[in-house]
């Protein structure tokens, strides 16, 4: 069976401060994928308009985002990184996945319900179509596996639908150019011009929580810097911030059990799992039955060792925009290289007039 060859892609948009939860849930899972696959790694900067159209800092954010990426680990050289207005194909793809996918799809998606509020009639058409672009970013390259954060699950299992869906609509045209590629779907094997994309969401920190409040996600628009560790804080930022986390009365616990409905607890636990790299049993084994006032300035004395030496690379970086911009730039050639060969099939396959 000739089958898709493995790719990884993923995106993270250049809006506000990448925090912890963002390198913990993706960024470090994107550098440790590069041993094993061929991978793309895009700033998602069209999906920054769907929430505000107009932004002042769009360019700096995206260079941000960009020198974080490259601080991390991610080879620019062996892999892509680039940012997604670069290559048109995206948008592109974007249009024809619009015409695929259905309102009702749409307008079931978390995110959109939780962005667009109460006034949806409101919100931007892009925020609604947001799903469609996010699948067109994976599948322009036909990428197989796309590391991300538990949030993104839903949009994962839309991507798969609108490429089940294509596959559909078109298969006699896909099997009379010959644009097939057999893959399994459970039991059975189908011909499909998209792959269907595996999310990989891995490790012992895919939903990094607010230090305010453990029921909710850590996130960059939080309007409490207190929420979140931002991954430009400096040691005593993020000594200040751990110090303040919520936290219950009672000492941790000494079984994993014990953490269940102590939701605060049991994000610091899985915080100190995910930066130690080990299972958060070996954190309670050496923290059960001990105090947060002890457990909290041993979480921020690892949390200072793991992320400041990335701070003072990011910073290193960002000193240079012109380094950042030649990396995008030759990153979004390479990647319109690919992009473009699929979207010339696409041409073909959905019947555009092509010479
Ligand atoms: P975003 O900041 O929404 O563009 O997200 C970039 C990546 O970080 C995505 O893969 C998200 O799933 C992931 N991510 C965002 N917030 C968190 C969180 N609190 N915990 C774990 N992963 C997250
Ligand atoms: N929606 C993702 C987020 O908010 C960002 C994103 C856009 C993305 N396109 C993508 C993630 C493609 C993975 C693959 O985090």
């Amino acid at each position: 069976m000739s089958s898709f060859k493995p790719l990884v892609f993923s995106g993270v948009q250049p809006t506000g401060n990448l925090h912890l939860g963002n390198y913990l849930g993706a960024l470090r899972n994107f550098v440790a994928l590069q041993a094993s696959h061929d991978c793309i790694y895009c700033v998602v900067d069209m999906h920054s308009l769907t929430a505000t159209l107009v932004h002042d800092d769009l360019v700096d954010q995206t260079r941000s985002i960009t020198a974080a990426f490259l601080a991390s680990g991610i080879d620019p050289k062996k892999h892509i990184v680039f940012n997604q207005s670069r290559v048109p194909q995206h948008a592109e793809l974007a249009w024809i996945f619009n015409c695929v996918a259905r309102i009702g799809w749409m307008n079931r998606m978390t995110q959109f319900k939780d962005k667009a509020g109460k006034d949806r009639e409101n919100a931007s058409l892009g925020l609604l179509a947001y799903p469609s672009l996010m699948a067109a970013d994976i599948l322009v390259y036909r990428a197989t596996h796309v590391p991300v954060g538990d949030d993104q699950k839903q949009h994962l299992e839309l991507t798969r639908d609108i490429a089940q869906k294509f596959n559909n609509d078109f298969s006699a045209r896909i099997a009379e150019l010959g644009y097939g590629t057999e893959m399994k779907v459970g039991e059975e094997v189908v011909n499909g011009f998209f792959p269907l994309t595996e999310p990989l969401i891995e490790g012992p920190a895919t939903r990094v929580m607010s230090l305010r409040d453990g029921t909710k996600k850590m996130s960059k628009s939080d309007p409490s810097d207190l929420a979140r560790i931002n991954l430009t804080d400096d040691a005593d930022a993020i000594a200040r911030k751990i110090k303040k986390a919520k936290t219950d009365p009672e000492p941790l616990p000494s079984e994993l059990q014990g953490l269940e409905n102590r939701p605060e607890a049991q994000n610091l636990v899985g915080i100190y799992a995910a930066l130690a790299e080990c299972s958060r049993e070996d954190v309670i084994a050496e923290f059960g039955g001990q105090q947060f006032s002890v457990f909290k300035p041993a979480l921020a004395e690892l949390a200072v060792e793991k992320l400041s030496p990335i701070a003072a690379e990011m910073r290193r970086i960002q000193a240079d925009p012109a380094y950042i911009d030649g990396i995008l730039r030759d990153g979004g050639e390479r990647a319109g290289a690919l992009a473009e060969e699929t979207m010339k099939k696409v041409h073909e396959i959905v019947g555009l007039l092509t010479n």
